[in-house]
């Protein structure tokens, strides 16, 4: 497998294009099931999750082509196979997202059921019971999910809990159900709202969109003629970024972002010292040379602090100034990042689910293991700053949801290579 090698202190400096957010991106590949005509989505990013789920869609029929510009065109017009098998669901949790869309379509899906992840149980019962509501018929067997209707029903959901799939998966089977839906306590993470825009222009009829109450009124097809739709960018590819030249105390322009997908992020990068300058679509940050102070902080869904951005600023308060509180609320178990921080000096000390941590000054190099993609993220930032050669093993994970990471950091004056197994 490969890894990444570090050579710690380098201030980071320079420019960057943020790429297309891969949370966006997958649900939306997903919703091209529900198009009966072709549709070309651009600003994929170039990621292993996005190979997974095209993998997933050419299996169950779905026709891809990328054109000279690396847009991605989609016809589902053939889809014979109603199947997402266990082998692609393991690999990648978010397959559960053709479900919706295949059964609201087709009348019936057949989902491998994701099992629990490096950071938590990550349950679908909200996705399940949803669906049955729609009048659908559930059976787990086997470990898959077969689930069948004839055509699903509008009706009231309220969800137990804020779900980012579980709200995608619940939009995308109320787009094509009898009736109107109303989902409750609705996810409004910036994706979400990408994905209902885009099935919006497909052809739904979706009104809420950016509020925790989503209506769906049913229509009986989607699609239209020639449509190309752009994926968001990935404000967290954009807030790792502003973390890595935070932590090395140095400055940096990303374009290509909207600033207000990152109003929480960019508050504690404030607290921590940094001036924020943004403009429609950038946002700079300059630590003008100085070591950030410690920011406390607690996960929460959109709009509050992402839980995405959680382990990369537990790195940046690894080497801050002060003692700093970290409370996780959404993952019971996404402090992996911990013991391998620890293993290169970290004070920091877990109660439940909260981090204490005090900042050092140094951070030492050591060989660490990724368990997660945004665990890797943050033991790649203190490696930025360690003293010595930082080995980050099971990158895997990185090339999973970081666009060419190695070549970005590079680019912004970082000492890192990767080297092949
Ligand atoms: N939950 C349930 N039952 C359900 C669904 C969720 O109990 O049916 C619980 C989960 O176990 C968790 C909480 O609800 O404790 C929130 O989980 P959510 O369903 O919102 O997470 P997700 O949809 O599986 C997406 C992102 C994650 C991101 C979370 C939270 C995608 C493909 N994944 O996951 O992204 O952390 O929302 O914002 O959109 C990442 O990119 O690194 C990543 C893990």
């Amino acid at each position: 497998m490969d890894k990444l090698l570090i050579t710690g202190g380098q201030q980071l400096s320079g420019t960057l294009t943020v790429s297309g957010a891969k949370n966006s991106a997958l649900p939306i590949l997903a919703a091209t099931i529900l198009s009966d005509k072709p549709v070309s989505i651009g600003n994929i990013p170039h990621l292993h999750d996005i190979t997974t789920t095209l993998e997933l869609l050419g299996c169950i029929g779905v026709d891809i082509s990328i054109d000279e510009k690396l847009n991605i065109e989609i016809n589902s017009n053939d889809i014979h196979n109603l199947t997402a098998p266990y082998e692609l669901v393991r690999t990648m949790r978010s397959s559960i997202l053709v479900l919706g869309p295949l059964l609201a379509r087709f009348g019936e899906a057949n989902v491998a059921l994701p099992g629990g992840c490096a950071i938590g149980a990550r349950p679908v019962n909200i996705h399940l019971d949803g669906l049955k509501k729609m009048g659908a018929e559930i059976r787990v067997e086997n470990g898959y999910i077969h689930a069948k209707a004839s055509r699903l029903k509008g009706c009231h959901l309220v969800l137990e809990q804020i779900t980012v799939t579980g709200t995608e998966n619940l939009l995308m089977a109320a787009v094509l159900a009898e009736g109107t839906t109303v989902i409750e306590n609705a996810a409004r993470e910036p994706e979400i709202n990408d994905l209902a825009n885009f099935l919006n222009t497909l052809g739904a009829d979706i009104s809420g969109i950016g509020t925790n109450v989503l209506t769906i009124e049913g229509v009986k097809r989607l699609g239209i003629e020639n449509l190309h739709y752009d994926v968001l960018a990935d404000r967290i590819e954009a807030g790792t970024y502003l973390v890595a030249a935070a932590i090395t105390s140095g400055s940096i322009t990303l374009k290509n972002i909207s600033p207000h997908l990152l109003d929480a992020v960019l508050e504690k990068l404030k607290e921590a010292g940094a001036i924020i300058e943004t403009g429609d679509d950038w946002i700079s940050l300059d630590m003008q040379g100085k070591r950030p102070t410690a920011v406390s902080l607690r996960t929460a869904p959109f709009p509050a602090f992402p839980t995405d951005m959680q382990a990369q600023f537990m790195a940046m308060n690894c080497i801050a100034e002060g003692t700093s509180t970290v409370t996780e609320t959404i993952f019971e178990n996404r402090f992996m990042h911990v013991q391998e921080l620890q293993r290169m000096g970290a004070n920091i000390k877990l109660e439940s689910n909260t981090a204490i941590c005090t900042g050092t000054e140094l951070l030492t190099a050591a060989p660490v293991t990724a368990t997660d993609l945004r665990a890797s993220a943050s033991l790649i930032i203190a490696g930025l700053v360690a003293q010595g050669e930082t080995l980050v093993e099971q990158i895997y994970h990185i090339d999973r949801g970081y666009d060419h990471i190695e070549e970005k950091l590079s680019q912004l004056g970082a000492i890192i290579r990767r080297i092949p197994r």
